[in-house]
């Protein structure tokens, strides 16, 4: 049965008021609900955000104890800024997708650099809150050959 924590990084909490014109009109909730709806029903999807690089490092080093088929991860600013949520990730070697709404490529240059790519089975930029569905479908595509 695959089971799948879904990782959202700071400011992400304010998905629907935040930069709607970047990141889209719907909420987490909602991005949640649809996703959970939509996933085969074997599958148990599990949702965090936090704001706090600690309470994100504390969350990812408990898959340690209680892995999970893979993550589905957008990690916000700290994409282009945290080594410490990197070394959690690598401690922690779980199936990675890394996520972002927007295209970063496109955008300022200090979005171009991630922590977390070379960590990842896949990356996948700008195609808004689809990209949560493409991921997921990634996971279990992949937990299926391996
Ligand atoms: C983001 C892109 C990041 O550069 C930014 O800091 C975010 C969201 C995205 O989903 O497009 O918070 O990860």
């Amino acid at each position: 049965m695959p089971e799948i924590l879904v990782l959202n990084g700071p400011n992400l909490n304010l998905l629907g008021h935040r930069e709607p014109e970047i990141y889209g009109h719907t909420t987490l909730d909602d991005l949640a609900n649809d996703l959970t709806n939509k996933a085969p029903s074997d599958t148990t999807l599990t949702f965090f955000q936090s704001n706090h690089e600690g309470e994100m490092i504390e969350r990812i080093q408990a898959l340690l104890h209680q892995p999970v088929t893979g993550i589905i991860f957008n990690p916000g600013a700290w994409t282009h800024t945290s080594v410490a949520i990197r070394d959690a990730v690598s401690s922690v070697k779980p199936v990675l997708v890394e996520v972002h709404i927007s295209n970063v490529h496109q955008r300022e240059p200090f979005r171009q650099t991630s922590y977390f790519s070379d960590l990842a089975i896949a990356v996948i930029a700008g195609c808004g809150l689809n990209g949560y569905h493409f991921a997921l479908q990634t996971i279990l595509n992949h937990s299926k050959d391996h």
